[in-house]
């Protein structure tokens, strides 16, 4: 009986590695895979069936194998497929991810692994770039920038010597897609990036990994090993990074690669004219470069067809947070936040009812549910004040305290500012006490206040001057526009969206009136 289970870090995580051992010793060939993406069902078996088919078990413990085996198993799903979670999915980057075995170059190959690095080496360059344009991918880490563009400028630009760069630093809190593929997919992650040295020009490529990804960076470094004669002449190695968020900014992860300490540098020049060592550098996060096998072998026009507006093809949304279904669920652009959160996620794991979702990690915005019919898309999200960042969507129930979610925001970015310039090295830090003076008259009260006047009766005639909350609001506003406008990279620049989006779709949690509601136990 051949018998799939995940060795994605979060499978193993759940107990994938007991049940693997419990069906070896159970007389199966134990096939190891990557997640198919849905959590809530992990640890998850398939076991194969005469003709080929797969039957889902999860979740499952170790003890249950004899069940399984003879199919009689309580948690039996059947075909995954049919789960509307995988049926309403379009899976073009993730669509061999949980079905092969990462390392397996017989399985990639059977699955149209190469055939996108094939195709483009049967073009000259400069067509490779034109198909990325005309597929209309844009950058997966964030900023949405057309990758075919940056691809055209590292192209043109002349010199002996280019490189081409992964962000593999997903620092993005709710986010593990880079991961996922990373460790589910690896060589689609070096067949994106052979396809992007063949069409700008590059021999060399640099996978910059955050250290707290080892499985990543053990099957990466498998994978280079066993897929270099194919890669030939291209040649990839891999870099660790030491746990820096400001690491995942592209200049400071070009600093971080040169050896340097992990600090922004300012652009221009931009790292597509003057990038690694000081050479025109392709920098793409993990889910651009691994978009690109499939629009090289199934032709940009296939791709671009799936999307909304001038957000083409698809993304790959990692629900997380107190969300029932929580994982990774690719979809064409366009779908509203509310059916992402909702129809998917299935509501709160928690069963309370939704107040807000962060969208783009700890620089995105707070929506409330009133906003659910936003659609997933680049331009609509900027227009309601937020972004969709790396596409992780982290959910949050009644219980959230807002205000303590801003505080959070301004503390986080005073703790990973790599100090470059003032707004948002000093200014993350006046955000907190700013904020501790708002949330500090709502939680400690009058009370407090007198004891403390009790303590130094002088005090009680002194001209302090206190603002009041609203104008503690007003100051904190003010902070957040010179952050937003002054500072040099997104860590300062877009720590004000996730602060300005709770002050104004949650009011009632800053100064005063909102008793919360407390979480079951
Ligand atoms: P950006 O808008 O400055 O640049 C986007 C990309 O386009 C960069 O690679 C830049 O070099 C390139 N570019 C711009 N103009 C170009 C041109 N004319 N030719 C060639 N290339 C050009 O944005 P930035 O600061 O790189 O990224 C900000 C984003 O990062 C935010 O939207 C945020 O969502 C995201 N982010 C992602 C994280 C993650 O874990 N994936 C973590 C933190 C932030
Ligand atoms: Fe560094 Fe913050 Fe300035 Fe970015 S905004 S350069 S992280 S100090």
């Amino acid at each position: 009986t051949r018998a799939y289970i995940s060795c994605d870090m979060a499978s193993v995580a759940l107990g994938a590695d007991d049940i693997a051992e419990a069906l070896t010793a159970a007389g199966c060939t134990v096939i190891r895979t990557g997640a198919r993406g849905l959590f809530a069902i992990e640890p998850l078996v398939e076991i194969e069936t005469t003709d080929g088919a797969r039957i889902a078990y999860g979740p499952v413990e170790p003890e249950d194998v004899p069940a399984i085996l003879d199919d009689t198993h309580p948690n039996r799903i059947g075909d995954l497929a049919t789960l509307p979670f995988f049926a309403k999915q379009q899976r073009f980057t993730f669509a061999r991810c949980g079905i092969t075995d990462p390392l397996s170059m017989a399985d990639y190959t059977a699955h149209d692994g190469w055939k996108g690095l094939a195709a483009a080496r049967a073009l000259p360059p400069q067509a490779v770039v034109d198909a990325v344009k005309a597929s209309g991918l844009r950058g997966r880490g964030g900023a949405g920038f057309p990758t075919g563009i940056k691809w055209q400028t590292v192209l043109d630009a002349a010199s002996p010597e280019k490189f081409i760069v992964c962000n593999a630093d997903e620092g993005d809190s709710g986010t593990f897609a880079d991961r996922m593929l990373m460790e589910g997919d690896p060589y689609c992650l070096l067949e994106g990036m052979a396809i992007a040295g063949h069409a700008v020009g590059a021999s060399h490529g640099y996978i910059y990994v955050r250290s707290e990804y080892p499985f990543a960076i053990r099957a990466l470094n498998a994978a280079i090993e066993r897929a270099g004669p194919i890669l030939a002449p291209f040649t990839v190695e891999v870099r660790v990074g030491a746990g820096a968020y400001v690491c995942g900014e592209e200049t400071a992860l070009l600093e971080s690669i040169e050896g340097k300490r992990g600090q922004v540098r300012a652009k221009p020049p931009l790292p597509a004219i003057q990038g690694l060592f000081g050479q025109p550098t392709v920098i793409n996060n993990v889910l651009s470069l691994a978009a690109i096998p499939f629009i090289l072998a199934e032709g940009p026009e296939r791709y671009a067809e799936v999307g909304f507006s001038r957000s083409r093809g698809t993304m790959p949304v990692q629900l997380a947070g107190n969300v029932k279904n929580g994982g990774l669920f690719e979809i064409g652009f366009g779908i509203t936040l509310g059916e992402l959160v909702n129809d998917i996620g299935g509501g709160t794991e928690s069963g309370r009812p939704v107040r807000a979702v962060q969208v783009g990690g700890p620089l995105g915005a707070y929506f409330p549910p009133s906003m659910f019919d936003l659609a997933f898309d680049y331009e609509a999200f900027a227009a309601a004040g937020g972004l969709i960042g790396h596409a992780g969507i982290t959910v949050f129930d009644d219980t959230v305290d807002m205000a303590a979610m801003a505080r959070f925001a301004m503390e986080f970015c005073a703790v990973e500012s790599c100090g470059k310039c003032t707004p948002c090295r000093i200014g993350s830090t006046r955000g907190v006490e700013t904020l501790d003076r708002i949330i500090g008259d709502r939680i400690k009260g009058a009370a407090q206040r007198e004891q403390a006047l009790e303590a130094m009766p002088q005090m009680r005639n002194a001209k302090v001057k206190h603002r009041s909350v609203d104008e503690e609001i007003g100051v904190l506003r003010d902070l957040c526009e010179t952050m937003k406008f002054g500072s040099l990279c997104a860590l300062g620049g877009f720590t004000p969206y996730p602060v300005l989006s709770a002050l104004d779709h949650f009011p009632e949690d800053f100064g005063g009136a909102r008793a919360l509601p407390q979480a079951a136990e």
